[in-house]
């Protein structure tokens, strides 16, 4: 049998290489002398392509849109690094019936763990008291009186495999949880809210926890921002395009809400200069799910997919939308 082509169009970590290097032949796209020719090359063969997202690409976005999808007509499987997947054509590649595979699971309690330590930073401003010791302040006098976590409720906006993660940390911290997302989960016993804006009036920490896209773009707006109101705590660790960022700066500049952790940014690696010259917002630089064990296993997952639907099994972790490789 001739040895298998992958296309990887953007820099995937080298344990994705490697991985994949044992059973096919990586086809590099970013690093091409003359890309166009490297493509009509491969086009017509293609099966599998190894993409991911941005942050796990070395910054790099090659968007997986209809006309890319287009240029390969026996596309069978996109492997994508990373949980999200707002960086492909979804809708394209439904239409082809092409498997996509993501990589959940694996970094489930590494980015809920981030979201809760985010959470935390931000109510009792603790990177900031740090900096208070380090600069020699607490010679002077104690750092100021915080914000608390007591009491409080959290509006988790996406209850997926994250979101109730997340909430589970909140439970044991005596948090009481709220949830909103397109339905009711049966299995669930947190109160619903159908409306997100009735949610963002019910509790005072709205934690985003919803995948990117068209359908969540700039869903927390001014309006959700107002109902979480002043004592509100917005947390992000899911992607930027889901909040407008220039309301949410207005909201935390003219004090409609109290603070914001964000983890994830609209144009990433740019941060809004405006958002960094507020002391009291916590900004992390999109390390959800960047630990070592955490990002090792995500990668292995990548090469594991591809392996397994070229060895004639079903892909390990399939997007919901493209169910067609699995076998019972
Ligand atoms: C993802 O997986 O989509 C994150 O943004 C990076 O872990």
């Amino acid at each position: 049998m001739p040895i298998e082509d992958v296309l990887m169009p953007v820099p995937l970590p080298p344990l994705v290489r490697s991985g994949l290097a044992r059973s096919f032949r990586v086809v590099t796209l970013w690093d091409a002398p003359d890309p166009d020719k490297l493509l009509a090359g491969i086009a017509p063969r293609l099966r599998f392509l190894a993409t991911g997202v941005p942050i796990l690409a070395e910054g790099m976005n090659y968007p997986i849109s209809e006309s890319v999808i287009a240029r390969f007509p026996k596309l069978e499987v996109i492997a994508n690094l990373g949980v999200g997947y707002d960086n492909i054509d979804v809708a394209a590649a439904v239409k082809r019936r092409i498997t996509i595979t993501n990589t959940p699971d694996v970094l489930t309690d590494e980015t809920a763990d981030t979201a809760f330590g985010l959470l935390l930073c931000a109510v009792r401003q603790l990177p900031q008291a740090d900096t208070y010791l380090r600069a020699g302040h607490w010679l002077q006098q104690p750092f100021p009186l915080s914000a608390s976590l007591r009491g409080r409720t959290m509006g988790v906006l996406g209850l997926g495999r994250i979101g109730k993660a997340i909430a589970q940390r909140a439970e044991a911290f005596g948090v009481k949880v709220l949830y909103h997302g397109r339905r009711p989960q049966a299995d669930v016993g947190y109160p619903y809210f159908a409306s997100l804006e009735e949610m963002a009036k019910a509790c005072d920490i709205l934690m985003i926890a919803t995948p990117g896209g068209p359908e969540t773009h700039n869903i927390v707006n001014a309006r959700i921002l107002d109902a979480l109101g002043p004592a509100g705590i917005l947390i992000n660790i899911a992607r930027g395009t889901v909040v407008d960022e220039p309301a949410l700066i207005e909201a935390l500049r003219e004090k409609r809400i109290l603070t914001a952790g964000l983890d994830v940014f609209v144009r990433e690696p740019e941060v809004p200069a405006d958002l960094i010259a507020m002391p009291h917002v916590v900004l992390l630089p999109h390390v959800g799910s960047a630990s070592v064990t955490t990002r090792d296993a995500m990668n292995q997952l990548v090469v594991d997919n591809l392996v397994a639907v070229a060895q004639g099994h079903s892909p390990l972790t399939p997007i919901a939308e493209t169910p067609w490789l699995t076998q019972a």
